[in-house]
């Protein structure tokens, strides 16, 4: 069976000031009741799926233990990284963790939304028979913007039903090149899922990554293990080099394939992508928490505690939280990374 294998390493810091770096995106219940890290962890749940591995910031362990006891999930392992090193080295982490090394791994971002599920699975399907030939898959979500955040895939020859290789990569590329693409057509957004067999993975980031995969390997070999929970030793994960996923492997590698799919994915990377996903009343706004909103249209307002009163105001996003209220207009939510770097300057 599939073994899930869940990165909850991120800090989403655009959403501040809900995200923080003690409980960030990924635990909070951004889209529904459930938080992003539990709707992740019941997608791949079931009989096609083995128990996930988990591989988190140690900070951050016992929110997540609660919040997937919540909801019934059981981690095969929660790897718990003294610090963030980037994808590359969290992946290989779980590669080297999973007790099954011809397994095949999903490897699921756990701060994305995935509206159609039943798409997702069979996208996951599909994949699947390559991925046992030693084939790297990633997910190709169809674009419908020129989206600068996201890397690009030119999506090259079939080489299996709904299964085509990878022409090239093209991450975060800058507005004009995105525009390019998506006027061009063949291209997909690369939606940071991938599928590969534990093994096959590490003879590519042997390959590739040769001091990484070493030092991550000795982090393993070095750390503790107490029941479920793996601590890598800080020393030796310190010396991998923080990469990407997509830099160490996939754009180097030539056994990478893409498989085309659309299934109402969103990474929800601001305010102003939460709010185009969000069910909004008749006069356009979408309000959680206490809010009493006149004549007010098409705004995102949400608060976690303060009542927040409003009166013929449109097209914001008023976010409260704690002790912080953001506001901006609509369309601007990228300049939270900025507005948060003047914050900490008063400090
Ligand atoms: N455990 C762990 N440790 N997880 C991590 C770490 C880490 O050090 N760094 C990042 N992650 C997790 C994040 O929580 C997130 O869920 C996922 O890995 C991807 O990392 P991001 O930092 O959000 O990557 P990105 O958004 O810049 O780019 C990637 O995702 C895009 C889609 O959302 C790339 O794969 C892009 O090509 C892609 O389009
Ligand atoms: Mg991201």
């Amino acid at each position: 069976s599939i073994v899930p294998v869940i990165l909850s390493g991120g800090s989403g810091t655009r959403l501040w000031p809900m995200s923080t770096p003690e409980r960030p995106k990924q635990m909070l219940p951004l889209t529904a009741e459930q938080t992003m890290l539990q709707l992740t962890a019941a997608r791949a749940c079931g009989e096609r799926y083995d128990a996930p591995i988990v591989v988190a910031n140690a900070r951050h362990t016992d929110m997540i233990e609660e919040q997937l006891a919540a909801i019934g999930c059981r981690p095969q392992a929660l790897i718990l990284e003294p610090m963030g090193r980037n994808t590359a080295p969290a992946i290989a982490l779980a590669a080297l963790c999973a007790t099954n090394a011809s397994a095949p791994l999903l490897v699921m971002p756990s701060d994305h939304v995935i509206e159609d599920v039943e798409a997702f699975r069979a996208a996951i399907e599909s994949a699947l028979p390559m991925v046992e030939e030693g084939w790297l898959v990633t997910f190709g979500i169809t674009p419908d913007a020129p989206e600068t955040g996201y890397g690009y895939i030119k999506i090259g020859e079939p080489i299996a039903p709904g299964v085509n290789r990878v022409d090239r990569f093209v991450e975060k590329p800058p507005r004009a090149t995105a525009e390019e693409m998506l006027a061009s057509g063949g291209y997909a957004w690369n939606g940071g899922i991938f599928l590969f067999r534990a093994d096959y993975f590490l003879d590519a980031l042997a390959q590739h990554e040769p001091a990484m995969l070493e030092a991550v390997r000795r982090s393993v070999a070095e750390g503790e293990r107490s029941g479920t929970h793996i601590r890598p030793s800080t020393r030796a994960f310190a010396e991998a080099t923080s990469q990407s996923i997509d830099y160490a492997v996939m754009e180097k590698s030539d056994r990478v394939a893409v498989v085309p799919v659309t299934m109402g994915w969103n990474d929800v990377g601001s305010w102003d992508a939460l709010h185009a996903i969000s069910t909004a009343d008749a006069s356009g706004n979408a309000i959680r928490g206490e809010v009493i909103a006149l004549d007010t249209n098409n705004c995102l307002v949400r608060s976690d505690g303060l009542r927040i009163a409003m009166v013929g105001v449109s097209d914001l996003i008023v976010v409260a939280s704690g002790n912080d209220v953001l506001i901006l207009p609509r369309g601007r939510s990228q300049e939270v990374k900025t507005l948060l770097e003047a914050i900490k300057g008063t400090q």
